[in-house]
């Protein structure tokens, strides 16, 4: 079973290219039967880029419903809230003390606005939170507590599954065991990344989305509102220079694209073509939405299935944390300190079977050796001495395997 782990920041809308980007890929895979697929909503790391907390709720709310209501199970995947999930902030701070300042230095982002600071002459430092520039760390716990293998992301964000690979390995290589596996990450080339209205990549960050869930009419008013040239109705165009093309192509089979290709050829108008993309997206769009509007209409379902998937999480979390507590010398009083090296120390597993040397009637030594739940497996007696008896009961055992 391969384990796949994905987390969505919750600061937005969700919109079309979100959902031919992420969440219509991500509910693909999690179908497959060889993956375990955790997907989370990461509000701790909003809180590194927002401080309305109305958006942080009305994002998350948006985010979690838009997921269930284009599929996604959350009976057969690990959906969660990250804030639900206390053994993450811990963990962070476990990392954050094997983390070295100069590997998130490097980190590109912080970078970035280093960068820009600098160009504008300001201090390299200055509006940059710590938050910012420990937020490979944080990534990295999200990714190390449920030991994923792959993480499904964007190239801009493949240094960070680099860091969460070295932050891992440098901390089971500090306290001695393979208490983290290192993550892949993966990287979807096939799948499409959406033009938006002005024909750039849709992104938040260039104000050009169209969201997920517009009511009908409204959608097909941003469609018909995407930039084209100005080529005429009847004038043969080109498909592979057409934004229209690209996300009509994102939506339709390959028959569909195929015959949207030769309306191209045949001068089809834009007009034309917008309507006809309009109506593929809808088609797609339009039992989800309705799905989205019941489920959106019940705020505090959503809070149970968030509960419920934290609570299935955090069964998985608990038990590796509280290994790594004790690795790393948080540990009770009562147990004596162990002094020796910073190696985890197999714990004496209790064996499945167990011998048991006693005096029999006759005075004679007797062993029995009893399985985990005090069953007699095995039982001898008249040996002259009791180690005899333990050598006997221990030959048994190896009989008994
Ligand atoms: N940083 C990711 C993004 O901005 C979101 C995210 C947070 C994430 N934690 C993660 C993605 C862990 C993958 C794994 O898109």
């Amino acid at each position: 079973m391969r384990r796949v782990l994905t987390g969505i920041t919750t600061t937005g809308t969700p919109h079309l290219g979100n959902y031919v980007g992420a969440i219509r890929p991500a509910i693909a895979a999690s179908r497959s039967a060889d993956v375990e697929s955790f997907y989370f909503l990461a509000d701790y790391h909003a809180l590194i880029k927002c401080d309305d907390p109305a958006r942080i709720q009305q994002s998350t709310l948006e985010i979690a419903a838009s997921w269930l209501a284009c599929g996604l199970d959350p009976e057969k995947v690990y959906f969660y809230r990250q804030s639900d999930i206390p053994e993450i902030p811990e963990l962070t701070w476990f990392l954050t003390c094997v983390t070295g300042k100069g590997l998130l230095n490097r980190a590109h982002a912080y970078k970035a606005a280093n960068d820009a600071n600098a160009a504008r002459g300001e201090d390299p430092d200055a509006g940059v939170t710590a938050g910012l520039f420990m937020y490979p760390v944080l990534m990295a716990a999200d990714i190390l507590i449920f030991n994923a293998n792959q993480v499904p992301v964007g190239r801009d964000q493949i240094q960070h599954i680099e860091m969460a690979r070295d932050i891992g390995q440098r901390f089971n290589h500090l306290y001695g065991a393979e208490f983290f596996t290192l993550p892949e990450a993966l990287i979807e080339d096939n799948v499409a990344t959406l033009p938006g209205l002005d024909g750039r990549k849709m992104s938040k960050s260039y104000n050009n989305t169209i969201p997920l869930w517009l009511p009908q009419k409204e959608l097909r008013k941003a469609i018909l509102g995407i930039v084209t040239n100005s080529q005429a109705p009847g004038e043969p165009k080109n498909p592979d220079d057409s934004h229209i093309f690209s996300i009509y192509q994102a939506f339709a089979s390959a028959d569909e694209t195929a015959a949207m290709r030769r309306a191209y050829a045949d001068g089809i108008g834009w007009g034309d073509a917008k309507q006809r993309v309009f109506e593929r997206i809808d088609a797609e769009l339009a039992p989800m939405r309705a799905r989205y509007q019941a489920l959106i209409a019940r705020p505090g379902d959503i809070e149970d299935a968030l509960q419920a998937g934290a609570k299935k999480a955090r069964a998985l979390a608990q038990p590796l944390l509280a290994r790594l507590r004790d690795a790393v010398g948080l540990r009770s009083l009562r147990i004596g300190v162990d002094s020796g090296a910073k190696t985890e120390k197999p714990r004496a597993e209790k064996p499945a079977l167990q011998p048991v040397v006693f005096r029999g009637d006759d005075h004679s030594f007797a062993f029995k050796v009893l399985d985990a739940k005090k069953n007699v497996l095995a039982t001898q007696s008249g040996f002259a001495d009791p180690k005899t008896a333990l050598a006997a009961a221990q030959a048994a055992m190896n009989g008994l395997g």
